[in-house]
């Protein structure tokens, strides 16, 4: 898929004021400073359409992009942040769950994971979580080009036995560096897919 058009639309905690869900909408979430934003930013080719920050909690609102005029993206406050408030981590519990649990037109959910770490206990919470809300997502393992060959396939490995046994089915799984562009074509093919697999 091409991407021809990428503009930013708004900013909102509250879900509800978000953009009129009409079109399939795509959002990421993960960890503060997991990349995020950066992938969002890789994905449209473009240098700061979403705001990066090498300091964790950059992002703390829901921020909508809209693409090609057919669908959105949505960059979303990192959650498990440790170096803000107890009140501020409650707060963005709050935006990102009922956006999550209430947002119509939530198509899927990627959710990023760093690549360098085993799965996180709050990472693998957040799964089950969304399992059980029966919220369709699938899991991005992010800044790729941090590992040698070796290691990565190593780690891909420990993540995804880690994994199976919570797991009968694993979610699909994309590796990604937006330093790179690495695991930019799939995760646009399937977002493609997905978008032709709903049109009505
Ligand atoms: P919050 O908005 O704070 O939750 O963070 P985020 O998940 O949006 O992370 P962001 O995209 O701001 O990136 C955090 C830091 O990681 C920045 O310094 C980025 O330059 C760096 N980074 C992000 N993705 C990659 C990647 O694929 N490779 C490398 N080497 N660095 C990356
Ligand atoms: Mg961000």
């Amino acid at each position: 898929m091409k991407i021809t058009k990428a503009e930013f639309v708004t900013s909102n905690t509250d879900y509800k004021k978000c953009p009129a869900p009409v079109r399939p909408e795509y959002a990421f979430i993960g960890r503060s400073n997991v990349g995020k934003s950066s992938l969002i930013n890789s994905l449209c080719e473009r240098k700061s359409l979403a705001k990066t920050s090498a300091t964790p909690g950059k992002t703390q609102l829901i921020n909508h992009f809209n693409i090609n005029d057919a669908w959105y993206l949505v960059d979303l406050p990192g959650y498990g942040y440790a170096r803000t408030s107890k009140t501020n981590r409650a707060a963005f519990a709050k935006i990102i769950t009922s956006y999550i649990e209430g947002r119509e037109n939530l198509t899927n959910l990627f959710v990023l994971v760093d690549s360098r770490h085993e799965p996180q206990k709050i990472d693998v919470e957040f799964m089950a979580y969304l399992a059980e809300n029966s919220i369709p997502f699938s899991i991005i393992m992010t800044k790729m080009d941090k590992l040698s060959k070796e290691k990565a396939k190593k780690n891909i490995e420990i993540y995804q036995n880690i994994l199976s046994q919570d797991w009968e089915e694993l979610p699909p799984m994309f590796f990604s560096s937006s330093e790179t562009g690495q695991g930019r074509e799939e995760i646009l093919q399937y977002i493609e897919d997905i978008n032709n697999s709903i049109k009505p």
